[in-house]
């Protein structure tokens, strides 16, 4: 049977998949880089992470057929360099699309309502009675969401914004003539996004063209009473002009499932109120989960198996 190196553990549904059609190699922990391709000698496949670095020294292993990462981001793989070594890619799309929408709804609404510095005011003993000028926040019905990025997820977080009677705006690569029939949404620039928008949500996948999208300008473009909610990747995140954002209220708040240098946090953004701040759960969901490792596992077992992988990147 072909080896198959799986970086970390992953949920039960994913590994009883791989068990009867190959060996199985899984790192009982995160791996160090450099480890995954001493680990992966003479593997056929590797089921990684979005942690996992992918680099030449890994693609470059004898045998190697396939990468198959239990993530939709494949910003953590060359993929060029994949590509020039004809080894399959692999990546989870749609499964989690749901589960990242409903973080970013929560985050809006976290963030809209103040509920990290509240639950800290209450805790901290400090609630002494119903108080008119406590801990005012903004209201999200009926306000405008930008959406930065409509692919799947940012399309579920439109819909999700429906029920919210929100109006939608969005900045895209493509024209989405469908989303905007669906959720009346219209396409804007990024400036007019920046300006006009109460709440931006960010779903872009990173990328050399999406690096610092929210920027030190774009921030300054923002309302003082809007906020921004991301849980794509940090890096599209200009993180220490958002601390400066925030540290001056120029804007109101920002809730961030995703960090520029993670998991390390700027430290700006854990002296902050208003900043909501969660360790990179939006597809955490027991469901969601276990069918990202299914998921990874049979676009894995596709490749080994010859048959046309489902979910190709590269
Ligand atoms: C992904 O799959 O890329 C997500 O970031 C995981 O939550």
């Amino acid at each position: 049977m072909p080896r198959v190196l799986v970086t970390r553990p992953i949920p039960e549904a994913g590994l009883a998949l791989l068990f009867p059609h190959v060996t199985v190699e899984m790192s009982p922990g995160p791996l160090q880089p450099g480890e995954i391709a001493r680990r992966g000698e003479g593997c056929a496949g590797i089921l990684c992470q979005l942690t996992d670095k992918i680099g030449a020294d890994v693609l470059d292993l004898p045998g190697l057929r396939v990468v198959a990462t239990m993530s939709v981001g494949t910003d953590h793989i060359d993929l060029a360099a994949a590509r020039k070594r004809f080894v399959t890619v692999t990546n989870t799309p749609g499964c989690l699309t749901e589960a990242t929408a409903e973080l970013a709804f929560a985050l809006i609404l976290a963030t809209a309502r103040r509920l990290g510095e509240a639950e800290r005011f209450l805790r901290a003993g400090r609630f002494k009675g119903w108080d008119p000028m406590l801990l005012q926040g903004q209201t999200i019905v009926g306000k405008r969401l930008g959406i930065l990025g409509a692919g799947r997820i940012g399309q579920e977080v439109a819909r999700m914004a429906k029920g919210f009677r929100m109006e939608v705006v969005y900045h895209s690569r493509l024209a989405e003539p469908e989303f905007e029939k669906e959720c009346g949404a219209r396409a804007v620039s990024k400036d007019e996004l920046a300006a006009t928008s109460d709440v931006v949500s960010i779903h872009t996948p990173l990328t050399a063209e999406t690096k610092h999208l929210v920027d030190a300008a774009f921030l300054a473009r923002m309302k003082p009473s809007a906020i921004l909610v991301n849980t794509s990747r940090g890096p599209v995140v200009d993180e220490g002009a958002l601390v400066d954002a925030l540290r001056q209220n120029r804007i109101f708040a920002a809730g961030l499932d995703v960090f520029e240098g993670e998991p390390a946090v700027h430290p700006g953004l854990l002296e902050l109120e208003n900043a909501i701040l969660l360790p990179h759960i939006a597809s955490a969901t027991v469901d969601t989960r276990n069918r990202m490792a299914v998921m990874a596992a049979e676009n894995l077992l596709a490749v080994l198996g010859g048959r046309a992988a489902p979910n190709c990147v590269a």
